[in-house]
């Protein structure tokens, strides 16, 4: 029988790198991942992975040559190609933005008219100037924009920016926003039905990934005659866990919370009366931090 592998692309060295090989890697697939290599199967999983340039990565889905692929959303922007966007993936995060030298006066917009804004995104940018009526020059370059300003190359960037230590280090501050990003994952329109079974297995293993990452599992010990207002506090994944405690009149209640809002949670609980309140991440968990 021949069965069919799901080709996923990641970017090969760069910021997303490193997450998009943990994400798989906490989604249980083992592969070897080994310096320069370009292209690795999984031992446990019916996939391929090719390690390419984040640039690229759009295009070679969307002809095929890989079938899913790990993307920033600013390249997708960028490259726009018709390829599907099915899941955001929670890393990666940063802003495409127009940085000026930080000593120059900004207030709108309009400050840009005239000046010259060296950047990798002519795209992004030319749509963001345009919607704004803003009459600047693009000057497209491939790398080291952030130096533009200070070699007379350019009056204003437009970049990347996470930390922003890039641009501090460049004597540059961040006067728009033009896009925020972060990685996806992408895949090619009409992938076969096989192939779209292995997405969605994949696709239901980041899911599951990503939110044990943002929810918390809780404990506490609740006295009886406030267990009902306890539990209604709880906004578990299904009701909570609530079993009796060796002393009399106490109940354990166990239940996983997401973390935007735990700890007001927590707050709400301890006012009601819980006692004894445990938080762990769902990896301490797994790793055995709740047995003691
Ligand atoms: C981006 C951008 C800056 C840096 C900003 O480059 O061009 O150099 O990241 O990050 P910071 O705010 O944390 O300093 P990236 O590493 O994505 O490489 P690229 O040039 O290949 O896009
Ligand atoms: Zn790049």
């Amino acid at each position: 029988m021949n069965v069919q592998n799901l080709k996923i692309a990641l970017q090969r060295s760069g910021r997303l790198s490193e997450g998009s090989i943990d994400l798989l890697r906490n989604c249980d697939i083992r592969f070897d991942d080994g310096v320069g290599k370009l292209r690795s199967s999984a031992q446990n999983f019916p996939i391929e992975i090719f390690s390419l340039r984040d640039d690229d990565i759009p295009r070679y889905v969307e002809d095929g040559v890989a079938d899913v692929g790990i993307v920033g959303e600013n390249i997708l922007a960028e490259h726009g190609c018709t390829v599907d966007m099915i899941e955001k993936l929670g890393f990666g995060k940063c802003r495409l933005s127009i940085a000026i030298p930080k000593n120059d006066d900004y207030t709108s917009v309009a400050d840009l008219n005239g000046k010259k804004i060296a950047t990798s995104y002519p795209g992004v940018l030319g749509r963001f100037l345009k919607q704004q009526n803003a009459a600047a020059e693009i000057h497209t370059i491939s790398g080291s924009v952030e130096i533009a300003p200070g070699i007379g190359l350019a009056d204003a960037v437009c970049d990347l920016v996470s930390s922003g230590s890039t641009l501090f280090t460049n004597g540059l501050r961040e006067a728009e926003t033009v896009m925020n990003s972060e990685a996806v994952l992408i895949a090619r329109k009409n992938l076969d039905s096989d192939l779209t079974q292995l997405v969605d297995k994949l696709l239901f293993r980041i899911r599951a990934v990503n939110a044990a990452q943002r929810n918390r599992y809780i404990l506490l010990n609740a006295p009886n005659e406030k267990l009902k207002k306890i539990t209604e506090l709880l906004p578990g994944i299904k009701s909570p866990t609530v079993m009796p405690l060796a002393e009399d009149g106490w109940s354990s209640v166990h239940s996983v919370i997401n973390e935007s809002d735990f700890w007001e949670v927590v707050e709400r609980l301890k006012n009601a009366g819980a006692e004894g309140i445990l938080v762990l991440s769902i990896d301490q968990m797994i790793n055995g931090g709740c047995i003691s």
